[in-house]
């Protein structure tokens, strides 16, 4: 009898990172649920994908994030979450940050994070996979992205815990951090910086869908991927 295909869920799968890994995780023959805010963009990628399904969410909002939670639920079974949308917001040093800024980046990356995962441990099953996308940033600080820092250092914190409570479910917990990779979020506080030097999205998600595929023996605790050419 054919083993049942494994579900796959991908938040910020409308561009940048999330698509790419996506993509990978299609390629590895997962079926998909990919969220972001904005639906057609997540269409278009539906469409091209085979087994994937589109569905809005914004992963601040308890109540969308308890409505992604139904669709999943029908499913029956989650195999990998990809903890991936997140925002860096403008640069400005501590003085001058809004605090409105400071919400939004907290908002999303930290309480965002937290609810989706909550949402999502009832389905997950034995041998699954968490990837949550941290950055560099949570072990280093990089002046003028306070927020950014600190939602990622929590999350870190965050993933931490996350593993040690899901040892006894066999699920396996892996924290990314990526350096400088070549997607929109660069927009947000620096637009000047030099693309070329950074790491493609392929790349970032060529390393998750390996770590996704390890035997539920053994995890990357933890994946760090820098451009090899060094800091920006
Ligand atoms: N690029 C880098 O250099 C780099 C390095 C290290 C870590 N990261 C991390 O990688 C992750 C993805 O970033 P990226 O570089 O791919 O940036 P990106 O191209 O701006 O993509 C961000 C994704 O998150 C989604 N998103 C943002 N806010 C959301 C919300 N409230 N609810 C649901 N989805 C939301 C966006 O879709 P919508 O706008 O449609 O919602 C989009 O799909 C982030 O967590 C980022 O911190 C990036």
């Amino acid at each position: 009898m054919p083993s049942r295909p494994k579900l796959a869920l991908v938040t910020g799968a409308s561009r940048g990172l999330g698509l790419a890994i996506a993509e990978a995780l299609s390629a590895q023959g997962f079926h998909l649920i990919l969220t972001a805010r904005s639906l057609p963009a997540l269409q278009r990628l539906a469409a091209r994908l085979p087994n994937a399904t589109a569905h809005a969410c914004d992963i601040r909002d308890p109540e969308s994030v308890a409505t992604l939670a139904t669709l999943v639920r029908r499913r029956r079974r989650l195999h990998v979450l990809i903890n991936n949308a997140g925002i860096a917001g403008p640069s400005a040093p501590i003085a001058t940050l809004d605090f409105d800024t400071w919400r939004q980046v907290i908002d999303t990356n930290l309480h965002g994070t937290f609810l989706i995962t909550q949402a999502m441990l009832p389905y997950l099953a034995k041998g699954s996979v968490i990837v949550n996308n941290l950055s560099i940033a949570a072990r280093t600080a990089f002046p003028g992205m306070a927020a950014y820092n600190a939602s990622k250092r929590g999350l870190l914190a965050f993933t931490e815990t996350l593993r040690e409570e899901l040892r006894p479910r066999a699920v396996r917990v892996v924290a990314l951090l990526p350096g400088a990779a070549d997607t929109a979020i660069w927009e947000q506080f620096w637009p000047q910086a030099p693309r070329r030097r950074m790491i493609a999205p392929a790349t970032i998600a060529q390393a998750v869908a390996f770590a996704v595929s390890l035997p539920p023996g053994a995890n990357i605790d933890e994946l760090v991927i820098n451009p090899s050419s060094g800091a920006l």
